[in-house]
């Protein structure tokens, strides 16, 4: 097979491409064509990595994926050649807090879908806290898709929130579900959030029901507080992480999830909620509550369970006193505690990662008093997440293929996004090019385009770096710069006769 010229003549294409980029007027692609060829020695598919591979993107769509070089139609269609770059499928985030309308001021959806853009994530799906007002029903989603509207760098869809005020009237649930919420969250604890009050297992109980007709996931916040006693603490023991770490002990993680796994059990086949699917959001304890979930999903529960790159990162062994940036709920816990959650998504316990990107003005984390206990809970990671997850399982020798899995095919299977997720022909040119082998450091030189800056990844050396992200067959982003224009769209859940499908709006 003569590849030498095929390959020189690839790579003068792509420079081409590649240096008219940022010059298109009036777009929101980098890159002006509507129909190219994408290729690279290491792309990411669903029957592995594929070397020497094109994908053929028109309107959006990939159409065709060619193995040899020799396959191209590389008269007719320009390429862009990322010639040793990664290409995987654009990540998925099921668990972003943008915090708009009302509270902008946190996040947003331009700064937030734009770091998104920079990080390799293709499409997010918004939290209903803490945006102002919270997205409890049909109104209130409309708000929100129209807040975003001429916003979105990437892809984002919408979770509903469930509260005691919604949950025990079906009429609210379904007008909310038939708004395209994609599906629920609630609180098995106090949010931080006026307009977002807790359930307990009867108002999530009394929703399974709707969901199951729908067939979409309820998300909920493991967490159920158990007795203690009221303490007083000076600041000196409020600027200890493990103040803090010892007022959320594992057993309100293990209390809730037992409540859950009892409500899950009626979602078996032939169960009186056949159809409805319980989500466990981030899970922090690796230790019982991890087990029940195991022992759940044998008995045929369907029950799922994510976790964050910030349990799989840090632990209260290394957390520095005052630094509030590392809060967040559950809390990071054991350094023995983290390994077993490494060992947990190896394994397949645990089904997928999210970010759980919660910003807030550094004002609220208190920084200057380093009160753990007074600051607000949340961590800022979106833009990190994959080079925070590669450089960990890098160490751990975890493929590409299987971060792709964490990132992508799990999440998109999840939400029932069924165009995204995999690169396949069908589904949308969703697509992250990186360079896994390059380090860089975040420090004042590397550019987070959050709102906020302030994230306890400063000062980490990670690998992998992102070089373009394609939302939809767009350029969205490229090496430090976004597209002139946002493409991306919200996505919201449609209701079709046979089946529950997308559309976007
Ligand atoms: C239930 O929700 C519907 C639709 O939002 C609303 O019109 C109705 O007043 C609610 N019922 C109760 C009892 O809150
Ligand atoms: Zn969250």
């Amino acid at each position: 097979m003569t590849r030498v010229a095929p390959t020189i003549s690839l790579l003068m294409l792509a420079l081409v491409s590649l240096n008219a980029l940022h010059q298109v007027e009036g777009t929101c692609s980098l890159h002006p064509e509507t129909k190219f060829l994408i290729h690279s020695k290491r792309i990411v598919t669903p029957n592995g990595m594929i070397a020497g591979t094109a994908v053929e993107v028109s309107e959006g769509k990939i159409v065709s994926i060619s193995v040899n070089d020799g396959d191209l139609n590389a008269d007719l269609l320009p390429i862009l050649d990322f010639e040793n770059c990664v290409i995987m499928p654009g990540l998925i985030d099921v668990h972003t807090h943008l915090n708009e309308p009302g509270r902008a001021d946190w996040e947003g959806f331009d700064t937030g879908t734009r770091a998104a853009a920079a990080g390799g994530l293709t499409t997010l799906i918004d939290m209903p806290l803490n945006s102002y007002p919270t997205t409890v029903t049909k109104e209130t989603l409309e708000m929100k898709v129209q807040a975003a509207r001429n916003k979105l760098y990437v892809d984002v869809g919408f979770w509903g929130g469930l509260t005691p005020d919604n949950a025990h009237n079906s009429s609210a649930l379904t007008e909310l579900l038939d708004a395209g919420a994609l599906g629920l969250k609630s609180f098995m604890c106090p949010s931080g959030i006026n307009d977002f009050p807790m359930t307990d297992e009867n108002d999530i109980k009394a929703s399974l029901p709707v969901l199951a007709m729908y067939k979409r996931p309820i998300l909920v916040h493991s967490e159920v507080p158990q007795p203690s006693e009221e303490q007083e603490f000076s600041l000196e023991q409020r600027r200890k992480y493990s103040t803090y770490l010892n007022t959320r002990p594992a057993t309100w993680e293990r209390e809730a999830v037992s409540k859950l796994v009892n409500l899950a059990s009626d979602t078996i086949v032939g169960g009186s909620a056949e159809g409805a699917h319980i989500h466990i959001v981030h899970l922090s304890d690796s230790g019982e509550t991890l087990n029940l979930i195991k022992e759940a999903k044998v008995r045929g529960f369907k029950l799922s369970v994510e976790t964050c790159p910030h349990y799989l990162s840090f632990s209260v062994e290394n957390i520095p006193d005052g630094d509030t940036r590392f809060k967040c709920a559950p809390p990071l816990r054991s350094e023995e505690n983290r390994k077993k959650l490494w060992n947990a998504l190896i394994n397949g316990d645990i089904d997928f990662l999210s970010s759980d990107h919660s910003p807030a003005p550094p004002e609220l984390k208190l920084l200057e008093a380093g009160d753990f206990l007074g600051a607000w809970g949340g961590i800022s990671s979106l833009q990190l997440v994959l080079p925070i997850t590669w450089t960990h399982a890098k160490e751990n020798g975890v493929p590409l293929e299987v971060i792709s899995k964490w990132w992508s095919s799990m999440p998109a299977k999840f939400a029932n996004l069924q165009n995204k997720g995999s690169i396949e022909v069908g589904k949308d040119a969703d697509f992250v090019v990186w360079d896994p082998e390059t380090s860089f450091d975040v420090n004042e030189d590397f550019q987070i385009f959050h709102k906020h800056k302030i994230t306890p990844y400063s000062g980490s050396r990670l690998f992998g770096r992102v070089i373009a992200t394609f939302v939809r067959g767009q350029m969205v982003y490229h090496e430090g710069h976004h597209a002139l224009s946002p493409c991306g769209r919200p996505i919201l859940a449609s209701v079709t006769e046979n089946s529950v499908g997308h559309h976007f709006i």
